[in-house]
């Protein structure tokens, strides 16, 4: 049986690779092997990005120091307690400074972005308006309320028009939209959008789930009224999000999760609660998310927007170019719009995307994923009820893993998988699989807690 990346039938990958880069920035995924299915071990290619990003090390190092000071936040009068609570609160300050929030806005925590727009979705006094290219994150909270849904046309141009008369045929309190889409990387024009929404009457969120790792975003420069993220996604995943933008929506709502730290009063049958952020954090708050999102702010700064971009940008032109060496056309939403992060979904002819995700792991190591990435509605656009395959580019990817994963896709569409693929558990897994199972690899990498 074949196995590993093998050499390239047709010739194009190599010329397509013009200068070698290495990652951008060191990460703190101490795994970097991981076991194929011939019985070889390999260096794990991680193209999941966009699902969830390990830590970067710096992160990582601050999440350690915090640690080592833990104690109870907002509520203990020991030493550790107000250091923790001083970390917690910097973190605020930081991810606001670095997100250009104003002196009307608030930082909330949460869990995630889907907390985040849910805990506003309970905020917005009126219409929601968004499009049909949304991750559910995006879709479902608003239906607790009344929404519209724009469909998006083949064109930005015309997609921003068909919201436009959506707009002005009936008041909207919001309009809410990805920032970069988690199918096609495709960013939308936020500046845009924000003076579109403010010109009706309505304000702006931006789902940044996808955008927040990979450009600067200013929500004064902007215009941008809220701000949802996702910690997993910025390199910090220790359980952390954040909704940021305009208070006075949020101090006007009930609270987002009713408990200690969020109330300035109880009696038996009466509450008074405090103004946000505490409003909507109630319960013992989360010192390493916030701790983490607020170093994740920081160390993308650091590396600097600029740098991210033009590494990732090159990664992304190579990986265009080998998939359309081998034939493969990446989804597109728009065709007049070319501002997309790194983020490639397409199919390979011939085979089901689950399929293609797990012969890229099993013989070659490689992380991608398949499926219909929570956006239903646009996969359902597409027409592809079976999903697609998504390659998505972080920090830690060099040319050596874009080669590697043309490489793996060019051995598919040559010779085929060299493995027998059984549905088991939702999955499509190898069979046999000598590889250790889960559990077992569990067990062994954490000393088996
Ligand atoms: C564009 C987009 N929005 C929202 C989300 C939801 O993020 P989370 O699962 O962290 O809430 C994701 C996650 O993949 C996403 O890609």
């Amino acid at each position: 049986m074949a196995t590993g990346a093998q050499k390239p039938r047709n010739g194009l990958l190599s010329t397509s690779m013009s200068t070698h880069l290495e990652p951008l920035a060191e990460l703190a995924d101490a795994v970097t092997e991981v076991p194929l299915v011939d019985g070889t071990s390999t260096r794990f290619v991680n193209f999941d990005y966009a699902a969830s990003a390990p830590p970067l090390a710096s992160v990582h190092r601050i999440v350690t120091t915090a640690m080592a000071h833990y104690a109870s936040i907002h509520r203990g009068q020991s030493y550790l307690s107000r250091v923790s609570t001083a970390a917690y609160e910097r973190a605020r300050e930081t991810v606001a400074e670095l997100t250009g929030a104003g002196a009307d806005d608030v930082v909330i925590f949460t869990r995630n972005t889907t907390d985040a727009l849910t805990l506003l979705a309970s905020a917005v006094p009126g219409r929601v308006v968004h499009f049909d290219i949304e991750h559910h994150a995006n879709l479902l909270p608003w239906r607790g309320a009344e929404w519209t849904v724009v469909p998006a046309s083949e064109t930005l141009a015309a997609s921003l028009g068909a919201l436009e008369l959506e707009l002005k045929r009936s008041p909207a309190a919001l309009v809410s939209v990805t920032g970069a889409s988690n199918v096609t990387g495709e960013c939308t024009p936020l500046g845009a959008l924000a003076a579109l929404a403010h010109s009706h009457g309505a304000r702006l969120a931006v789902d940044g789930a996808q955008l927040a790792p990979h450009r600067p975003i200013d929500l004064a420069a902007t215009g941008i009224d809220y701000l949802a993220c996702s910690g997993h996604k910025l390199y910090a995943p220790y359980g952390g999000g954040a909704l940021i933008g305009r208070v006075d929506w949020l101090d006007a709502a009930g609270p987002h999760q009713p408990g200690g730290g969020a109330v300035l009063n109880v009696t038996l049958d009466g509450v008074e609660w405090k103004p946000s952020p505490a409003r909507h954090e109630g319960g013992t708050p989360n010192l390493v998310g916030a701790v983490s999102l607020g170093a994740a702010f920081q160390a993308l700064e650091q590396i600097g927007f600029d740098a991210i971009r033009e590494h990732e940008s090159a990664l992304y032109a190579e990986l265009l170019s080998g998939l359309a060496a081998l034939g493969i056309e990446p989804l597109r939403i728009w065709t007049d719009h070319h501002d997309r992060v790194g983020v490639a979904s397409f199919n390979v002819p011939g085979y089901r995307a689950d399929l293609v995700a797990a012969y890229l792991s099993a013989e070659h190591g490689i992380g991608v994923r398949g499926g219909k990435f929570c956006a239903h509605p646009l996969l359902r656009r597409f027409g592809l009820e079976d999903g697609a395959v998504r390659a998505s580019i972080g920090l830690g990817t060099g040319t050596d893993d874009v080669s590697s994963l043309l490489q793996a896709l060019d051995s598919l569409i040559s010779d085929g998988p060299q493995w027998e693929y059984v549905a088991s558990d939702g999955y499509l897994s190898p069979t046999p699989d000598p590889r250790p199972s889960a559990d077992e690899a569990f067990a062994k990498h954490t000393t088996g807690f």
